[in-house]
């Protein structure tokens, strides 16, 4: 515990270093060590840090206008932000609506799914779904809609009614079954909980595009999302996708939906947009849907830093580089020759369950028994001792845990788009190292 502080630390660890700069992909503490960030924190610095176009805009902003209430004035910033993501954005995508977290999103989604119905006289239509094993944010509505048990639990009571359902999770399939003789039976048990709940209840299915944090990269089968958009179509449900972690370009695409060919109701963006520069995160939805939310009145919502301008310029800068820089073709690139080297390393490992990603969002999974894929304990800690490990030598990747059942272990490895092809060795060999290292102590 840092005594002489007056921070509320969220952990009582002593030995947290203090950061005091970074260096593109790399973090320096006050004793002057290295670290590579290969997970750019919470898979959120897509850019690298310390780029001088983010600061110069963000400085430009500060001293033109750094605050304008959002229903009393619109600025050309944001203004310029919404039109550039909606030149990328998935079909039919057009209207943002801005914000500083990604829970703060997942709240604003889901209650503008229901406003949308409301506007469209299906006043009955409430219910939220979701899936098992997702992660959509740490505030109240956030955590109602996530499935993530370990973080659920303390306030079970205080979490408001959501359905969850299995997700699409093929190495330890829900159903016992496999791919793809599955008929993915994971995508009809959407259609199964629509009914149950009955279909003029139900206002939003929600669900991370590729899971992140909880599932570690774990890709769905090609036609699980034409399915589910399929079912939602028939039973007037809103499709919300969470590409808080995997939109902006994390998977290769600007956004992950583009692999599966479907287009959402509403997209919910966060971290990468601003590459961490600022906290900024957005929602974006169709024409049709914000006309019936206007003619009806407009939007039952609000905040005070909405809409912010600075928060505005440093996302504007940050699609500035990624376009000019061309490093949405990076991460394709990088990806699979992280994955190659992956490969290479661990593929052959007694226990290393799976490797899996897309882009540059990859998960190793850690298993007791590769053959049967027994998970260790969780008791034993196995995630939280390796990534302490790899911190102690300077390398940061992020903790995911509780994929099987209530246990289950795994890393994700979400590094900046300009990783260097001697850091990906680096980061790869250190992982290595570091794993046979805690083992051993088993
Ligand atoms: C997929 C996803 N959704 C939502 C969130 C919540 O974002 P925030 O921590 O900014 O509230 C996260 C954060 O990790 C996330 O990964």
């Amino acid at each position: 515990m840092k005594q002489a502080s007056n921070v509320f630390y969220r952990h009582p660890d002593a030995s947290v270093p203090t950061a005091v700069k970074a260096e593109g992909n790399w973090i320096i503490d006050a004793s002057g060590k290295r670290y590579l960030d290969a997970s750019g924190g919470a898979i959120v610095v897509n850019l690298g840090q310390g780029r001088q176009e983010v600061a110069n805009e963000v400085y430009k902003q500060l001293l033109h206008l750094w605050y304008a209430h959002p229903t009393m004035f619109d600025t050309k910033t944001v203004e310029k932000l919404a039109k550039k993501l909606a030149d990328h954005a998935p079909e039919g995508i057009s209207r943002f609506y801005f914000m500083t977290t990604g829970s703060e999103a997942i709240e604003t989604a889901i209650k503008l799914a229901r406003q949308v119905h409301m506007a469209k006289g299906r006043e009955s239509k409430w219910q939220v779904i979701s899936r098992w094993k997702s992660y959509h944010g740490l505030s109240v509505g956030a955590l109602s809609v996530a499935g993530r048990t370990s973080f659920r639990t303390p306030y079970t009571q205080m979490l408001f009614s959501v359905e969850h359902i299995s997700p699409p999770y093929c190495l330890r399939c829900s159903y016992g079954l496999s791919y793809p003789k599955c008929d993915v039976r994971c995508a009809s048990a959407l259609e199964d909980a629509i009914l149950n709940l009955g279909p003029e209840t139900v206002s939003a299915f929600v669900a991370e595009t590729v899971s992140g944090a909880t599932l570690a990269a774990a890709v769905p089968p090609t036609e699980y999302w034409s399915r589910i958009s399929n079912i939602c179509k028939k039973y007037d449900v809103l499709l919300v996708l969470d590409e808080v972690m995997v939109g902006m370009g994390r998977t290769g695409k600007w956004f992950a939906c583009e692999h599966f060919g479907i287009s959402p109701d509403i997209i919910v963006l966060g971290k990468g947009l601003s590459g961490g520069s600022l906290p900024l995160s957005a929602i974006g939805t169709k024409e049709e849907h914000y006309q019936a939310i206007m003619a009806m009145g407009g939007f039952n919502h609000g905040g005070t830093f909405s809409h912010h301008p600075v928060t505005a310029a440093a996302g504007l800068a940050t699609i500035n580089i990624l376009e000019r820089d061309n490093l949405i073709e990076r991460v394709s690139k990088m990806g699979r020759m992280l994955k190659k080297n992956l490969d290479q390393a661990l593929g052959n490992h007694p226990n290393v369950g799976d490797i899996r990603g897309i882009g540059l969002l990859w998960g190793v999974e850690l298993v007791e028994n590769r053959e049967t894929l027994k998970p260790f304990p969780r008791g034993q800690k196995i995630t939280e001792k390796l990534w302490h490990m790899l911190f102690k030598k300077g390398v940061i990747l992020y903790k995911s845990v509780g994929l099987a059942g209530r246990d289950g272990d795994a890393l994700v490895i979400g590094p900046p788009f300009t990783i260097k092809p001697q850091e990906i060795e680096y980061l790869v060999s250190t992982l290595k190292d570091s794993l046979t290292q805690v083992l051993k102590e088993f």
